[in-house]
């Protein structure tokens, strides 16, 4: 991981719900598939008293959407704009949620207590770029679980994607057209890594403003979180896909050995 992406989200923060054709609609509906593989993976069909932490919380989609079936919610994230967004966000939507500054490569330190779930969305655990990175994520969200706890990442379908390489992402065009979000890719590294340039179009006043940013994702194989979460002592490790939960990324569960 680099600084890129600390920068590329605090600047994101107060626009990150324009990636979205609804993002209020984006919470409930990420909160209610989160949720069903939440509650396959439980013994006991509740949400109470159950504590999650969300370690790349961003402005609080999944956090907020699972705060309000009753979970017990912490969320963090690096970036310290995108949490102060989230918390407001929290308070408009009326769900208490303890928020804080966390990099997940060093939770342990960072983070206090521990949790029965810590969960990972939207392809997060990508912009870590190589191995020790990611055992030391894995590892740190391994010491935050409480004995038998429950690990969720939802990534996107790099198994898939390394195939074909895609150069870009389809132009989403929302507000009747007046805003255009998409996604030019740079892949590098033999295809193991690629820099996202992510564009924002908005018809405002008449004028068009175009907003760019760019980070870096590795293109993380189903192997290669397999492998990383067994050497962290994960077991009973299941990856849930999109034909099954309907979500839009493949998401793996795994307990705390
Ligand atoms: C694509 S966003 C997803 C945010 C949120 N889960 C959502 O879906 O709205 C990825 C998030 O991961 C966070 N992130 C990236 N690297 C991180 C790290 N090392 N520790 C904690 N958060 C990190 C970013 O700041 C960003 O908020």
């Amino acid at each position: 991981m680099n600084d890129s992406v600390l920068k590329f989200y605090d600047e994101l923060a107060k626009e990150y719900h324009l990636l979205f054709v609804d993002w209020n609609h984006a919470i409930s509906w990420q909160g209610e598939v989160l949720n069903k593989v939440i509650q396959s993976k439980l013994t006991v069909s509740t949400t109470n008293n159950i504590s999650l932490l969300d370690c790349s919380c961003g402005i609080g989609t999944q956090a907020i959407g699972l705060a309000k079936y009753g979970y017990n919610v912490s969320a963090t994230d690096i970036s310290p704009r995108s949490v102060k967004r989230a918390e407001k966000e929290a308070v408009a939507f009326g769900v208490k949620i303890d928020f804080g500054v966390a990099d997940f490569r060093s939770l342990d330190k960072d983070v206090s207590g521990s949790f029965d779930i810590v969960m990972s969305a939207d392809n997060a655990i990508p912009h870590l770029l190589t191995d020790g990175d990611l055992y030391k994520a894995f590892q740190n969200i391994n010491t935050k679980l409480n004995q038998n706890g429950l690990l969720l990442i939802t990534i996107r379908d790099y198994d898939s994607l390394v195939k074909e390489k895609p150069s870009a992402t389809q132009p989403r065009v929302f507000d009747e057209g007046k805003r255009i979000v998409f996604q030019v890719w740079d892949w590098a590294g033999g295809g193991k890594t690629y820099t996202i340039n992510q564009f924002i179009m908005q018809e405002i006043n008449g004028e068009w403003k175009t907003k760019h940013k760019k980070t870096e994702y590795r293109a993380l194989l189903r192997e290669d979180i397999n492998k990383a979460l067994s050497i962290t002592s994960f077991s009973d490790i299941e990856w849930h896909l999109p034909t099954n939960t309907g979500y839009y990324q493949p998401i793996v569960t795994a307990r705390k050995l």
